[in-house]
């Protein structure tokens, strides 16, 4: 039985807290990243790329790639993905609903989330102005961090069903109270002045609701957190510390590329610019290999030795509803990293890829457990196999194990993460081939 670790769960949630949307996620990344010597790119510019160079690129602010190069030839790209974004209400653009006694914001869902536990909490506002300036347009984020609205449930009294199964309207039912009626014309005013730009410059926005509740560590002897985005910013956290931690003083000569992968839109299909259904993966290894003078026959190699995890939370066995979780594929909070499989390929995990990431946890002592839908229910999709059409790189589907995914607050083992981060780490740094279809060689570095 390995040991039980917590090493990263505090600084896991806080990164959770500071990011309530993909694009403050993405912006925390980026801090991350230049702090341990990391250089921006830019899509709209030349790489020049040297040798043992340290890089991240991001897209539309909200995804972004992290890789360094080794000091020699270019054998393999590494890449761990996940997901930025989570289910959250978006702001319409006119945003306020007003009537002689109050003033609510206009929303709609992004994503497909648990709407009931948004009711009766307190919520805040976060997410990016653009604002007209001398030279043209400038993006600035914001994050209110204060209770500004509340969903509020309509009294027992009022609503005698309220228990037995009501079917919840957006429109009618979920507009969050934002102020009594003197507060008309004021919510893009005051979202402006916590920008600490001037409001009349404000002239697009993309704003989002997200519950203030802060992440905790709970329950016996602390073995849960709960937290809002769990799914799947604990997996972008995860890969960005063991992206990190696999960072030697010096570059190897090993010839990996490790990438940290993270792709906003996932919630919605990822079928957007930035999404990992669009060409900013591909682009990317395109241009990395271009910079160090790789063919396009040498690219194809490249691709053709590369693996790719991607990482999304999975569903733990519910307490209330086991039956609803597989009869043994059916994982636990605190069992180790998620394996996910499905038959029809909405994972990419296979026989091959589930093997070589078992591999991997054998070398560095994670536990892991296997996920797969009851026969007789349709399950969720992912990036994995998303993004493997793009670049067709050999691919794993993991995650860790949760419960009420897409509510606002979601509750995961606080004993997982640890187990992530180092086999995540591993992936990076430990050698091995495919040398031919379903043959794998480990290799010393
Ligand atoms: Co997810």
């Amino acid at each position: 039985m390995t040991e039980k670790r917590y090493d990263h769960v505090e600084d896991m949630l806080h990164f959770i807290d500071e990011s309530p949307t993909a694009y403050q996620a993405v912006a925390n990344m980026k801090k991350t990243l230049e702090a341990a010597g990391y250089t921006a790119l830019s899509e709209n510019d030349d790489w020049q790329l040297t040798p043992g160079g340290r890089y991240f690129v991001t897209r539309n602010g909200s995804s972004l790639l992290a890789f360094r190069l080794p000091a020699g030839t270019l054998k393999a790209f590494r890449i761990a993905a996940a997901h930025s974004d989570s289910p959250l209400f978006k702001i319409k653009a006119e945003p306020e609903v007003a009537d002689s006694c109050y003033v609510r914001l206009n929303v709609e869902k992004y994503g497909g989330m648990l709407c009931a536990p948004w009711f009766d909490r307190p919520l805040s506002c976060a997410g990016r102005l653009i604002v007209k300036t001398e030279e043209g347009l400038r993006t600035v984020l914001v994050d209110a961090k204060e209770p500004l609205f509340v969903i509020p449930n309509l009294a027992i009294h009022m609503n005698r069903e309220a228990n037995d199964g009501y079917k919840i309207n957006v429109q009618k039912d979920m507009l969050p109270l934002y102020g009594d009626a003197s507060a008309k014309g004021s919510f893009l005013k005051k979202m402006a002045f916590l920008a600490g730009v001037s409001a009349e410059a404000v002239i697009g926005q993309d704003l989002y609701l997200y519950p203030c509740e802060k992440g905790i560590r709970w329950g016996a002897e602390g073995a849960f957190i709960s937290s809002g985005r769990l799914d799947d910013l604990e997996c972008v956290y995860a890969s960005l510390t063991a992206f990190l931690a696999s960072d030697p003083a010096e570059a190897p000569d090993n010839g990996l590329v490790p990438i940290h992968a993270i792709f906003d839109n996932e919630e919605v299909g990822s079928s957007t610019r930035e999404g990992a259904g669009a060409t900013f993966l591909a682009d990317t290894l395109v241009r990395i290999a271009e910079a160090m003078g790789v063919s396009a026959a040498g690219y194809r190699r490249l691709v053709a030795a590369s693996f790719m995890l991607s990482a999304d939370n999975a569903h733990a066995v519910h307490p209330a509803a086991p039956e609803k979780s597989d009869p043994v594929n059916r994982p636990v909070m605190n069992g180790g990293v998620v394996i996910k499989y499905n038959a029809n390929h909405r994972y990419t995990t296979d026989g091959v890829s589930a093997a070589i990431f078992k591999m991997l946890c054998d070398t560095c002592d994670v536990p892991y457990q296997t996920f797969a839908n009851r026969s007789d229910m349709a399950g969720g999709s992912t990036l994995g196999s998303i993004a493997s059409t793009r670049v067709p790189v050999r691919s794993v589907d993991i995650g860790l194990a949760q419960l009420a995914m897409h509510s606002p607050y979601e509750t995961a083992g606080a004993a997982d993460l640890e187990s992530l981060i180092r086999a995540e780490k591993a992936f990076f740094e430990t050698p091995f081939e495919e040398t031919e279809d379903g043959c794998v060689v480990m290799s010393e570095a």
